[in-house]
């Protein structure tokens, strides 16, 4: 196989006594939740483009609307937006709109903050413990949702936002890593991919409750949708108080007698001396490096490196939020009506949630890269023929419209996609940087990987509807092109990763045909210069 000569971690779950217990499951629940707030948050960006929605539907006058909670949000704090778009609304094809630049900037701002809290959690990730993190992003998003819900001006607003992007920063980049090192090599997979589940049950419960409130009439709406995002936030804060940090960071902090003891409790097993010494060595190792940002950027470091930003920036150019983002308004270009295009959102939603548990049951069995490669190519397959019966109907002018058969069948089309994404480089974008780095980096690693998801998350926010507007249905093929690019680096770049212990993972770069010369002998540990050894053997 190319991309083969990597270590196969199957046999690695003997490696070291204990196995799943019901505690580590509670934790893992629990830490998981922090993935729902960065949903929410997709959910609530949906809530502000809608707005955009709304204009955009106006323009292509498939529903004029009434006076819904979602103009009197413009009209209150985009008063300038709003009468420029009822100016301007007249005159344009269904691929192009309006633009409103503020409120776009607005949306995307949040974006912009996680990427840069992401930076200052990795250094709290690592002096304080990963909990804290957890626990300050919890906080902070609780403050946003907060200042959002009983927001007066559109400061408050936007400092609300900016509070939201701190928390999502902080989440994201501590969550991950903290489910990775909590859990069993040969369960990690599926009890990292808890976060992705809970975002997208974020994402999901977002926009019932937009939907919900877009109905209501007077300012009770908006204020609902945006304020309820305490409730998830109230949870993950929660979470950062009760929970138990994992015993990697409790080791690399000094509080050897405690990561024992939480060790033993969440394998289940009064022995679990091989881990806890491969953990101490990792620590060792990690103690020599005073500058991870400077460590991570090494040669025997590379491999992962190239990952982290890789990774993150392929995830979003698959072009998922594009579909996250503005599905409601794709399926009203389609011809739905409202309802129907409610229905539509909700169900496409549904299976981004259903689809993440084909994941977790399988992530562990038949590994990453199988995962990668089979979503790759049903996406690849959905967006060009997606973008094939766009054009075909309505063409580069933007005039036409769909047969009720053809409508249907571009729904399924983009149900399939949101499927092929939800079991491949949705949860595994978040799941393959949080495993590949070694003790002293991971925090900067994870970081690295927040801060290139927001920022391909930001960029595509800004430039979707412009591009859009200039590309048209090639849009569609536009991503698919990057769909063939990451596809094909995943088939000869990325090392197979499932079953192994996570302090071990040097292993698996040593054993690649491409990444082995970037690892020198002396940074293997016990465990993977075995499996060195059997395979010289
Ligand atoms: C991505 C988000 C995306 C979501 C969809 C996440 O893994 O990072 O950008 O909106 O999946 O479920």
């Amino acid at each position: 196989m190319a991309g083969g000569g990597f270590v196969d971690g199957g046999g690695a779950g003997t490696q070291y006594d204990g196995g799943v217990t019901f505690f580590v499951m509670f934790t893992c629940v629990v830490g998981a939740t922090g993935g729902l707030i960065f949903g929410y948050d997709i959910g609530i960006s949906v809530y502000h483009i809608n707005l955009h929605a709304k204009l955009i539907i106006r323009l292509i006058r498939v529903n004029a609307g009434g006076v819904t909670s979602m103009d009197i949000f413009l009209k209150r704090f985009f008063p300038s937006v709003y009468r420029k778009a009822s100016a301007e609304a007249a005159y344009e094809s269904a691929y192009c709109k309006f633009n409103s630049h503020l409120l776009q900037f607005f949306t995307s701002s949040l974006y912009l903050a996680a990427l840069v809290a992401s930076f200052f959690a990795s250094v709290i990730t690592k002096k304080f413990g990963r909990k804290m993190s957890m626990f300050i992003g919890g906080l902070t998003f609780l403050i946003g949702s907060i200042m959002n819900g009983f927001a007066q001006n559109v400061i408050m607003l936007i400092i609300g936002r900016i509070f939201l992007g701190i928390g999502v920063g902080f989440c994201n980049q501590s969550v991950p890593v903290y489910l990775s090192e909590m859990a069993p090599a040969q369960l990690r997979g599926a009890l990292n991919i808890g976060f992705q589940m809970a975002t997208t049950i974020g994402i999901l419960v977002a926009n019932l409750i937009n939907y919900g409130t877009a109905k209501m009439h007077g300012h009770l709406g908006w204020r609902l949708s945006l304020g309820l995002a305490a409730i998830p936030a109230a949870m993950v804060t929660l979470g950062g108080v009760i929970l138990p940090d994992s015993p990697n960071s409790l080791i690399d902090r000094g509080q050897r007698q405690e990561a024992r003891r939480i060790l033993q409790k969440i394998r289940g097993t009064e022995n679990v001396d091989q881990e806890f010494q491969d953990l101490v060595e990792a620590s060792e190792a990690s103690k020599t490096v005073d500058n991870p940002w400077k460590n991570i950027i090494e040669r025997k470091n590379r491999p992962q490196l190239i990952m982290a930003i890789l990774i993150p920036s392929f995830q979003q150019l698959t072009g998922i939020n594009v579909i996250m983002f503005y599905a409601p308004v794709l399926f009203k270009t389609l011809g739905f009506g409202d309802e129907a295009s409610l229905m539509t959102a909700v169900i496409s939603g549904g299976v981004n949630v259903v689809a993440t548990v084909v994941s977790i049951l399988t992530v562990d069995k038949a590994g990453r890269r199988a995962l990668f490669l089979e979503g790759g190519i049903q996406m690849l397959i959905c967006q060009v023929l997606t973008a094939y019966f766009i054009g075909k109907t309505y063409g580069t002018t933007g005039e036409g419209a769909f047969s009720k058969g053809a409508a249907n069948f571009v729904v399924f089309l983009i149900c399939a996609y949101v499927a092929g994404f939800a079991w491949s480089w949705g949860p595994l974008g978040w799941l393959v940087p949080s495993e590949i780095f070694p003790l002293e980096t991971r925090p900067a690693g994870q970081a690295l990987n927040v801060m290139f998801n927001m920022t391909f998350t930001f960029i595509i926010g800004q430039c979707f509807l412009t591009m859009l507007c200039h590309m048209k249905f090639g849009l569609f093929l536009f991503f698919s092109g990057f769909v063939i690019i990451m596809t094909l680096f995943v088939y000869f770049f990325l090392p197979e990763t499932k079953g192994v212990p996570i302090e071990e993972m040097y292993g698996v770069w040593k054993a690649h045909w491409f990444w082995g010369k970037f690892i020198p002998d002396e940074a293997l540990g016990s465990y993977a210069k075995n499996i060195q050894l059997t395979e010289k053997a």
